[in-house]
């Protein structure tokens, strides 16, 4: 992620801009805006979205419900992928989550959706089952989850089961 890119909780007046970054990413099953103002109004979500200058270039979001918790959604700007920003997005939200009780994070992907299974790969989540033919297209869901990493007195990371 580069320097000038900076991450803040989402808020009702970054709206218009994720809605628009939303519709071109999910052009076939893009949430509303009423759905994202829902999302922010809820307690238990998390979101945040990186900004550059003015322009919002990505949004995440997590449904907490300790010890678990949920990946809602995560996109970038076409024209910022690949320079770590889903990654920074994501890390932050996890490390808060873990910090405050969450042991596991769950979320479903497109099976076909490669970016992004590579991006949750990285992040350690591993598939637990895959739901055939779970899209209106006949597309696979496949479900990952994360177990909360645990520092070992070797300093290395291991996972808790
Ligand atoms: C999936 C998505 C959010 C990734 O965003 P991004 O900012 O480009 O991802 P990052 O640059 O943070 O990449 C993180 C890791 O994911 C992997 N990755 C991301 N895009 C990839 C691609 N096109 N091909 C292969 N690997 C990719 C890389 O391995 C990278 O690892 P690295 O940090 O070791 O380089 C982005 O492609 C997107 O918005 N897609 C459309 C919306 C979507 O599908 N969201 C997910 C719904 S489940």
């Amino acid at each position: 992620m580069t320097g000038t890119v900076r991450l803040t909780p989402m808020r009702w007046w970054h709206l218009d801009d994720v809605h628009r970054l939303e519709v071109r990413l999910f052009p076939d099953d893009a949430w509303s805006l009423e759905q994202f103002w829902q999302e922010l109004a809820q307690p238990t979500r998390r979101y945040l979205v990186a900004v550059d200058g003015a322009s919002v270039v990505g949004y995440a979001g997590m449904f907490i419900a300790e010890p678990d918790a949920d990946i809602q959604t995560v996109g970038v700007d076409p024209n910022r992928q690949g320079e770590g920003i889903a990654r920074g997005l994501l890390e932050e939200l996890l490390a808060v989550a873990e910090h405050g009780g969450v042991t596991h994070t769950l979320l479903e992907v497109r099976a076909d959706n490669e970016p992004a299974r590579a991006l949750y790969d990285r992040l350690g989540f591993e598939r637990i089952s895959q739901r055939p033919r779970y899209y209106a297209d006949g597309g696979d869901a496949l479900i990952l989850r994360r177990a909360r990493p645990r520092h070992s007195d070797a300093g290395e990371v291991d996972r808790d089961r």
